[in-house]
């Protein structure tokens, strides 16, 4: 495994929860396949889970991680091929890329969209730019368009608390106060469409996903309508993705607090349980009633973070052997 950005990378989703399993319950079984290796992990937004899961996965293996933070710990890097860098920049990508590379063997990177050009963030032109310079394995810790480590984490808690052999999993736009990219929607409605689930998306119109990622899903504009039988409810908030009006990219088209996931939206489920990546914004995304309940999946999945990525962190090192 070389790259790590969408469901077909991992290969048959059956063997990669199988293996998660396997990870999960004996997470220091494959040390030996890390000693004398090093992770880079290149971060050019925040993160809490992202940053201390792939940290984790990597001791469990073996590995040694280093952590950049891009323009705290390092010069700020321009992105963009071909500028007159007379700007605060004092770095290009097409240097730090292949000088990061030669202190690693994998390398992973956070970048998010930056909603103002659909067109260079869906060309996925910083995790690209790694592929392209790097000449070593690259993981998206959630880049322009997709989190895979996200949706992988997901799908292993689906997994493991479903109680039908195909659960209906519903993915819900809610209001946010500031502008989100698609990444976490993209990469959970390409998983899910790769998965044994019947899978429902709802949102405001406008908020259409790319049908790249939306494949076998059912488009339900009612919320109360998608949610009806539901066994997992997964929240998440995003800014228009640009696909019926590219001009309306990146923008903030509804704050409507009647998308907000509360108790009577849970009612009309078949008492399902209650998802989101985090960070969440309380009484906004979700209320506290629901995110507090016992149906609520939100530990739990975030503690799935190591497991996702530490099957992925080893099958790139027993790809490199
Ligand atoms: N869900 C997620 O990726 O969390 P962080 O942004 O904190 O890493």
């Amino acid at each position: 495994m070389n790259k790590f950005f969408h469901v077909s990378d991992i290969g048959d989703i059956n063997a990669a929860l199988a293996e998660a399993r396997q990870v999960k319950q004996t997470p220091y079984a494959w040390k030996h396949l890390g000693e004398n290796r090093t992770i880079m992990l290149v971060f050019f937004n925040s993160s809490l889970r992202t940053r201390l899961s792939s940290q984790k996965a990597a001791l469990n293996l073996g590995m040694s991680p280093i952590v950049l933070n891009i323009g705290q710990d390092s010069w700020k890097l321009e992105t963009e091929m071909g500028v007159v860098m007379d700007g605060d920049k004092s770095e290009h990508l097409r240097e730090a890329i292949p000088v990061m590379a030669s202190y690693c063997d994998i390398i992973g990177v956070r970048s998010f969209a930056g909603l103002k050009d659909r067109e260079f963030d869906y060309a996925e032109t910083i995790l690209s730019q790694f592929v392209q310079y790097a000449g070593k394995p690259v993981i998206s810790l959630e880049s322009a368009t997709v989190h895979p480590c996200q949706a992988f984490a997901d799908l292993i808690t689906i997994d493991e608390y479903k109680t039908k052999a195909r659960p209906k999993v519903v993915l819900t736009w809610a209001p946010h106060p500031r502008a989100l990219p698609q990444a976490v929607p993209n990469s959970f409605a390409e998983w899910m469409g790769a998965a044994d689930v019947d899978l429902v998306i709802t949102h405001p119109h406008g908020y259409e996903l790319d049908p790249a990622f939306t494949a076998g899903a059912r488009i339900e504009y009612d919320q109360m309508k998608a949610l009806e039988g539901a066994d997992f409810v997964y929240a998440k908030n995003w800014s228009c993705p640009g696909v019926t009006d590219p001009s309306l990219y990146g923008q903030i088209l509804s704050k409507d607090m009647g998308w907000t996931v509360d108790e009577a939206h849970m009612a009309v489920t078949d008492n399902a349980h209650f998802m989101h990546c985090l960070p969440v914004r309380r009484n906004m995304i979700v209320s506290d009633g629901v995110i507090d309940s016992p149906r609520s999946l939100v530990i739990p999945e975030a503690a799935n973070r190591v497991v996702s990525i530490q099957v992925v962190m080893k099958r790139m090192l027993e790809s490199l052997k």
